[in-house]
């Protein structure tokens, strides 16, 4: 595998096309199946996890919600379901299209790219599940903190469920693999991925390069996903630059993974 230099990285396609129509609508199958938990958790862990938002971030009381990369409102919509108001944003066409048909009452959804979306203003709470903070270069997620901090009343909260450092490392140094798959979230027709890993230690950062081959043509496409390992003192920095200078991990964050942990900055 040829690795491209740390300071290429983050230029071209760093990550999986979510935002792309007919790859978002297959990842719509995979964040609603409860056979794993691909892009979205299953569903009795979701119900946890807003549970503990609901009592822990929101004080059991009914808060503004901003909900960063929502998917397909799967939080969201059982928070407003327990009252509070929340906007999800999400590039996705076929998750926020998901997410509006199962809108409740208080909840908004936007398809948008958080690097240059609105936040608008007067959250509460504002939160990204599920990993994806990882997944941005540093430059965008600093401006994307700083469109947080602006869009939280005084004394607001974000929730951050980051992958941990170590987890992202480990990732990087997987072997390399290969499968075949009838139709998945890569293509809808036969096919067949190789799945190769880097780590770049003077980055702290992961790359994986999807290889697919579509049996019938032939024809290969490159997909990547590049994360960041952010260590506890880069992240200390990071939220303080961005007006977040209070943090810490939530011990009690119902979360069956070991490689993900909940960030609350203040
Ligand atoms: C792992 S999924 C998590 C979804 C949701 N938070 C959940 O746990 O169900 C990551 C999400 O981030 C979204 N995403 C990634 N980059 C984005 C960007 N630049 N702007 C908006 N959404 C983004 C993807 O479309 C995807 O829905």
């Amino acid at each position: 595998m040829q690795h491209p230099a740390p300071f290429d990285l983050w230029s071209g396609h760093y990550k999986i096309p979510w935002d792309e129509p007919g790859f978002s609508g297959r990842m719509l199958a995979e964040h609603l199946n409860q056979d794993h938990d691909m892009a979205s958790r299953r569903t009795a862990v979701i119900e946890s996890q807003v549970e503990w938002i609901h009592a822990r971030a929101c004080g059991s009381r009914p808060c503004r919600l901003l909900d960063l990369a929502c998917g397909p409102g799967l939080y969201s919509n059982r928070l407003a379901g327990l009252g509070h108001r929340c906007l999800g944003i999400d590039f996705g066409p076929a998750a926020i299209a998901y997410a509006e048909l199962h809108a409740a009452p208080g909840c908004e959804f936007v398809l948008a790219d958080l690097r240059g979306a609105d936040f608008r203003e007067g959250h509460e709470v504002a939160m990204m599940i599920f990993g994806e903070f990882n997944v941005f270069p540093p430059a965008e997620i600093r401006a994307i903190l700083g469109k947080v901090r602006a869009a939280l009343v005084p004394g607001g909260s974000l929730l951050v469920e980051m992958q941990t450092a170590a987890a992202v490392r480990d990732a990087g140094l997987e072997p390399p693999f290969e499968f075949r798959s009838e139709a998945g979230v890569f293509s809808a027709y036969p096919h067949r991925v190789k799945v190769e890993n880097a780590w770049y230690e003077e980055a702290a950062t992961a790359r994986t390069v999807f290889r697919v081959t579509d049996e019938a043509t032939g024809r290969e496409r490159v997909y990547r996903s590049t994360n960041l390992a952010w260590s506890e003192d880069a992240c200390r920095q990071l939220f303080a630059a961005a007006g977040f200078p209070r943090l810490e991990v939530a011990g009690d964050w119902p979360v069956p993974d070991p490689r993900l942990q909940l960030v609350v900055a203040r």
